[in-house]
């Protein structure tokens, strides 16, 4: 029998995909576009009606499923948080997503000047020129940041990093947490050091954390990206989601798929990661060449 296509729309047309059961690993919907059975179902989901995927820009299955994992993560065992997550092409570009989407030209920032460098960058070269100032305090210091806040009410988020990359030098997360609802102030954390299985910021009460999936969520090297985690999820869909629409900063399939990949160790690789630093730690405390 003669083939209703041609050759060429054979070549181009994509097959039903030929599953009986369910893949037991996260499939890679490696996909720009997603078909839609009517326009009517298209608009409906270009204006939120209805739950679907039209763009893997605005959204794709591979990454909020590793998203909503990592969510998992940040509220596990926390009860009453429901928290959501978007994947991001770095751990630069959550940061950023995070600031256009909750700041505007006017508001200030109070962060530590011991963050990890590059966000430091990010805060002086792209949202300072901008008009979203950051102010470098030691955020360990409670009266100061008290103070601050207390003086200037331009200041609209504290963002930290605990243990910071590289000092390793530590905040008091339910205090600062508890300084910013007084204040009414919005705080952000960067969880890519300790990662969820060893510290959960939402249950010390901060709003957003970020990570850098580049290091412990992945695990292995081979993938570079970010995530956001809010607690409010509705603030996550209103105010983050549109940013990161628009300004392309999201995160894509392979990657999410490697994040996923390295997430199943997790658990494993964190226990040992923190034995082999207390052995070095302890070698380095008895040495005699070590004072400090
Ligand atoms: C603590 C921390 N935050 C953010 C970043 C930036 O993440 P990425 O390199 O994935 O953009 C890094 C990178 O080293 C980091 O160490």
């Amino acid at each position: 029998m003669k083939s209703q296509l041609g050759m060429h729309s054979s070549c181009v047309r994509e097959i039903k995909e030929n599953r009986t059961t369910k893949p037991h690993v996260l499939p890679i919907y490696a996909t720009s576009s997603f078909e839609l059975d009517s326009i009517d179902q298209g608009i409906n989901i270009f204006t939120g009606k209805e739950k679907g995927h039209v763009y893997s820009r605005y959204g794709n299955p591979t990454m909020e499923t590793v998203a909503k994992k990592i969510a998992l993560l940040e509220s596990h065992d926390l009860p009453g948080i429901e928290a959501e997550a978007i994947l991001f092409s770095s751990g630069m570009s959550a940061i950023l997503t995070l600031m256009l989407g909750m700041l505007k030209s006017g508001d200030k920032i109070l962060t530590q000047a011991n963050l990890y460098g590059g966000t430091t960058e990010q805060f002086l070269k792209i949202l300072k020129p901008n008009g979203i100032d950051p102010l470098f305090i030691d955020l360990a210091d409670l009266d100061r940041v008290d103070q601050a806040l207390n003086n200037d009410k331009a200041i609209k988020m504290i963002y930290g990093e605990s243990p910071a990359n590289p000092t390793m030098a530590c905040l008091d997360l339910k205090a600062l947490a508890n300084l910013a609802k007084k204040h009414g102030v919005t705080t952000a954390i960067d969880n890519t050091f300790p990662s969820p299985y060893l510290q959960q910021p939402f249950g010390f009460g901060v709003d957003f954390i970020v990570h850098s999936t580049t290091k412990y969520l992945n695990g292995h090297g081979n993938s570079l990206a970010g995530v956001l985690v809010a607690q409010d999820a509705q603030l996550l869909h209103e105010k983050i989601w549109p940013i990161m629409k628009l300004a392309g900063t999201n995160g894509n399939p392979w990657d999410a798929w490697l994040i996923n990949n390295g997430l199943k160790t997790l658990a494993l690789r964190m226990d040992k990661h923190s034995a082999n630093a207390m052995w070095v730690a302890e070698y380095l405390t008895q040495h005699p060449r070590i004072s400090q």
